[in-house]
């Protein structure tokens, strides 16, 4: 196992440091850190109990009324492209049969829940702002952070699907440095219910693609390198529940299908400096005059 995950724990810092030297030496050789028990468990349930209540307050309904609308592909990009400041659910492809009813119970169905938990749940709120975090930020050189999007991640037994090899940067491209991704692991996440896999080091490779927003809300791709992921130098990050893998916009990671029993929730919070500058032509925008808010 790559030395990053497996010595990530251990590392001995300074005291009232997250994490030492040795650590943010593998963060910046590896594009990625595994730092284990970040989150106390009591944290994790209560996230994982609240993007229940969430589910079971969702009436589907709508949502599959628009998609099944004549406008269907319309609609479905603009739910999608007016998330950024909402809380909106996305099912898992395919789960809404052609008579546009789901196939099986919405809790199955859904793949994840975004973009804004982190400004408009308090549950959510509070959670994305624990000191914890903003002292990790700092102390991987991301001062006065500020959150982008947050993402509620289901992974459904037998239900949810592969997310194929991709940069965050693709969706979030900022003028300075790569935005930082952190990614908790509210469940033990294995080989079998679809842990995350990277490429060590593939964060030195430039962005391969852009996702853009232009007029008229118009989306397309713009693809700089069109050569196939190395997908045989991923490894995995299985890693128990509480876990958090911190993740630079560059680094190229992926996620299997959950073949297994076992349900593998995450939740995921990507972040910038302030000095930084938030292209306007991502796909994720707020309102006119709203701003990204930071962590106090
Ligand atoms: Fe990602």
């Amino acid at each position: 196992m790559n030395d990053n995950v497996a010595t990530g724990e251990k590392s001995t810092h300074k005291k009232g440091s997250l994490i030492s030297p040795l650590q943010k030496q593998y963060y910046e050789r590896d594009g990625f850190l595994v730092i284990k028990n970040f989150l106390p468990k009591e944290v994790c349930n209560l996230l994982i109990q609240r993007a229940r209540q969430l589910i079971d307050a969702f009436d589907p309904g709508e949502v599959i009324t628009t998609f099944s609308s004549v406008t269907h592909q319309h609609a479905q990009h603009l739910y999608f492209l007016e998330s950024g400041d909402k809380i909106r659910f996305f099912f898992e492809e395919g789960a809404i049969s052609e008579e546009g009813q789901l196939k099986a119970d919405k809790s199955y169905c859904i793949n994840k829940i975004g973009h804004a938990l982190h400004d408009l749940d308090p549950t959510f709120y509070c959670a994305s702002r624990l000191h914890k975090i903003a002292v990790l930020l700092k102390e991987l050189g991301v001062d006065q952070p500020l959150l982008l999007q947050s993402m509620y991640i289901c992974k459904q037994p037998h239900f949810g699907g592969e997310v194929t090899c991709h940069q965050d940067s693709t969706y979030l491209i900022t003028e300075k440095e790569p935005v930082i991704g952190l990614w908790f692991a509210l469940e033990d996440a294995t080989l079998e219910n679809g842990c995350l896999w990277a490429i060590p080091g593939g964060h030195q490779q430039p962005l391969k693609s852009r996702f853009i927003r232009g007029a008229n809300n118009h989306i397309h791709t713009e693809v700089y390198d069109d050569k196939p992921w190395e997908l045989s130098k991923m490894i995995p990050l299985e890693v128990p529940k509480g876990s958090v893998i911190v993740l630079n916009g560059l680094l190229p990671h992926m996620s299997k299908k959950n073949t297994s029993e076992k349900s593998r929730h995450a939740y995921t919070l990507h972040f910038m400096s302030s000095d930084n500058v938030f292209a306007k032509d991502n796909w994720l925008a707020l309102a006119p005059d709203a701003t990204f808010k930071g962590m106090l």
